[in-house]
């Protein structure tokens, strides 16, 4: 299969998010609308990657930091293209550009049932932390 990386675009939104409503990992919320994708990708410029083999899209990834540490989400690759590298060429192609920021380590956030994704991220060299919680709180919006 003939794949090409290249930078993540809003123009592609509507492939996108129908790849990811297809990867049982991918886990979507309100967080994942047009507008706030938009503005994700405005705060990371040149951090988020897609994947495409004949103009189809079939692989993604989110990338971004904070200024110290760097995040990745929605790594997600078509079911019918999975074990060909992609998911590995995704996620490196993400620490390239961070480590060009100068961030030196970087995290994701995986769902603790997700067996197959644990392992490909300890597969291409990602530790599993077991000594870390993630503790989350909804801010409602502000009535004036
Ligand atoms: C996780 C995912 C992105 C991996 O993509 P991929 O293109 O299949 O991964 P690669 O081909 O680069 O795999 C690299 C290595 O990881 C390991 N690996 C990948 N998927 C695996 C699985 N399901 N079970 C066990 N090991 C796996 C293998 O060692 C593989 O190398 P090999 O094929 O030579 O044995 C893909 O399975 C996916 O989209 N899952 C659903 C979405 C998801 O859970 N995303 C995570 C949210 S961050």
């Amino acid at each position: 299969m003939n794949v090409t990386i290249s930078q993540l675009l809003i123009v592609s939104y509507d492939d996108i998010l129908a790849l990811w409503q297809q990867c049982e990992g991918v886990g979507l919320s309100d967080a994942d609308s047009r507008g706030n994708i938009q503005s994700y990708l405005d705060r990371n410029p040149g951090m988020s990657f897609v994947a495409t083999s004949d103009g189809r899209v079939i692989g993604t990834v989110l990338g971004g930091h904070d200024g110290r540490r760097g995040y990745i989400h929605h790594l997600a690759v078509h079911p019918d293209c999975r074990r060909q590298g992609i998911g590995r060429q995704l996620a490196e192609r993400c620490l390239q550009v961070l480590g060009d920021e100068g961030i030196r380590k970087c995290h994701i956030f995986i769902f603790n049932n997700n067996a197959g994704d644990i392992a490909f991220w300890k597969s291409v060299g990602w530790t599993h932390r077991t000594d870390i919680s993630v503790i989350s709180k909804t801010i409602e919006a502000h009535k004036d």
